[in-house]
């Protein structure tokens, strides 16, 4: 059977970026260290004035068209994900490919477009779409792109506003891809959940604590079901687990929760029972509180052995590397942490053809998919051509004061009663420029 997954990817980061430890934990009173060792993250990306998700998803899906030499008649199919749309009809799909049609001479118009949504699992569901599109011989030769692009801003003193972040990345989906095959297999945990929402309103409501409960019991059930298609998972099968990472720090609750399930009844359950005892067993128990406390207490002591550290160094703190210095990303989050894992691989120097990864996303609301990937052998010089980290060495630091102005400028209801200057200059990407005569945004090229 043909290989289809991922070609290529990019990533477009905004281009300010706001440093928690220095400038946003004074202003809350914090110890810096709640945000680089608790929530595990450092900077957070913001959107310059004249940027936004369509910005963002346009200049992440054209370096990648430029990359790869593609022409609008290559792709047949693009497709956005994001929850931060600003219309309820008119897809982002239709902006992106606009904006690029305006740099290249032939256009989109035989191109499928549409919009996915379910939170930040969107992105990989459209990877899905474009996946299963292509398997159905439907492509007529053709890839397609998807883009998922967010700008994840939370209401001013929210809790989650320390989590926030902004940013793109876009994914040639295509026959014989050069990064990652994807596969068949895969295990959901979906349930109607109410932990963070946007009911027709720009930033979430958010139970914050429970959010953190439901992606663990999504994430329990995923990897139930992903294991009942493909087999027991052997904690030596996969060399990275890139997580949906809203902060590292949930990623770390994550990690420990799925390697407590992964070595039950295995010889390393065994190797760690004189250390640790064994896992608690429910029916050992009374009832459910004691059974609970139990295994709280046995997990706060396996995340202190050596076992566990050594296999959560190996394969999850690789992935959190561009977590920790942009923020949530929403719906290109766990995409983002794919990215991380692969970058770890290459300055590593990792011969890593034909091994696999561990992909696991999540969407409040709620639900989880759990999927492998193997890696193939074009996917050195695909992370290698990634300009990533010059995007962030050239980010503006934003002051606590121009902090509060973009976040103003971004909010769409905001009647600001002054003007705010960019802060960076635009040079060769797509940018803003206003609203039109039927409310619809409006994009340029500036060279
Ligand atoms: N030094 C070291 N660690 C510290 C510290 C210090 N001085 N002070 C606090 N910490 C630790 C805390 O112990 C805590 O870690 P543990 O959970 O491991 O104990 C961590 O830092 C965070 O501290 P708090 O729990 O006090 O933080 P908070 O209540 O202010 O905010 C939050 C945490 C509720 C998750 C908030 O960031 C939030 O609402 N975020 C948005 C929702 C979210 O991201 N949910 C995640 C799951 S849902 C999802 O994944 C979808 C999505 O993308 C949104």
């Amino acid at each position: 059977m043909t290989a289809v997954g991922i070609d290529a990817i990019e990533i477009r980061s905004g281009k300010l970026k706001l440093d928690l430890p220095n400038t946003f934990a004074p202003q809350k009173g914090d110890d810096p260290e709640k945000y680089t060792k608790g929530l595990g993250l450092t900077n957070s990306s913001f959107p310059d004035v004249y940027e936004d998700i369509v910005t963002m998803g346009a200049n992440a899906a054209k370096r990648l068209m430029d990359r790869k030499g593609l022409e609008p008649d290559d792709i047949g199919r693009i497709d956005v994900a994001t929850e931060s749309a600003f219309d309820h009809s008119k897809p982002v799909s239709t902006y992106i490919a606009g904006c690029l049609e305006k740099v290249y001479d032939g256009d989109f118009v035989h191109a499928n477009k549409g919009e996915r949504k379910f939170a930040c699992v969107a992105g990989t569901q459209a990877v899905d779409d474009a996946y299963n599109w292509i398997r159905a011989g439907r492509n007529r030769g053709r890839a397609a792109i998807v883009v998922a692009t967010d700008t994840a801003l939370y209401a001013r003193g929210d809790p989650g506003e320390a989590t926030q972040g902004a940013g793109a990345v876009a994914m040639l989906i295509d026959e014989e891809p050069s990064l990652v095959e994807l596969s068949n297999d895969q295990g959901y945990g979906s349930k109607d959940e109410t932990d963070f929402l946007k009911p027709n309103q720009q930033f979430p409501s958010v139970d914050g604590k429970r959010s953190m409960q439901v992606y663990l019991s999504r994430m329990r059930e995923a990897l139930e079901d992903y294991e009942s298609v493909a087999g027991d998972i052997e904690l030596d099968d996969f060399a990275y687990a890139p997580f949906h990472t809203p902060f590292p720090g949930m990623v770390r609750k994550a990690a420990l929760l799925a390697y407590r399930h992964v070595i039950r009844d295995t010889e390393y359950e065994d190797d760690l029972a004189g250390e640790i005892g064994r896992q608690p067993r429910e029916h050992e128990y009374d009832d459910r509180e004691a059974y609970e406390a139990a295994i709280r207490e046995y997990m706060d002591e396996l995340k202190t052995t050596e076992q566990y550290r050594t296999w959560y160094d190996d394969a999850v703190e690789p992935t959190l590397g561009l977590s920790r210095e942009v923020g949530n990303w929403y719906t290109s989050s766990v995409h983002v942490a794919r990215v991380s894992a692969l970058r770890d691989a290459l300055e590593r120097d990792r011969d890593f053809v034909g091994e696999t990864l561990l992909v696991a996303s999540y969407g409040s609301g709620a639900q989880a998919e759990i999927h492998a990937e193997t890696v193939r052998a074009g996917w050195r010089s695909e992370i290698d051509a990634l300009d990533i980290d010059d995007q962030l060495e050239s980010r503006y630091d934003l002051t606590w004061e121009e902090y509060e102005d973009v976040h103003d400028i971004h909010e769409y209801d905001k009647d600001l009663d002054r003007e705010i200057e960019e802060f960076t200059a635009p040079e060769g990407e797509f940018v803003f420029t206003g609203w039109g005569r039927m409310n619809e945004r409006k994009y340029e090229y500036v060279e």
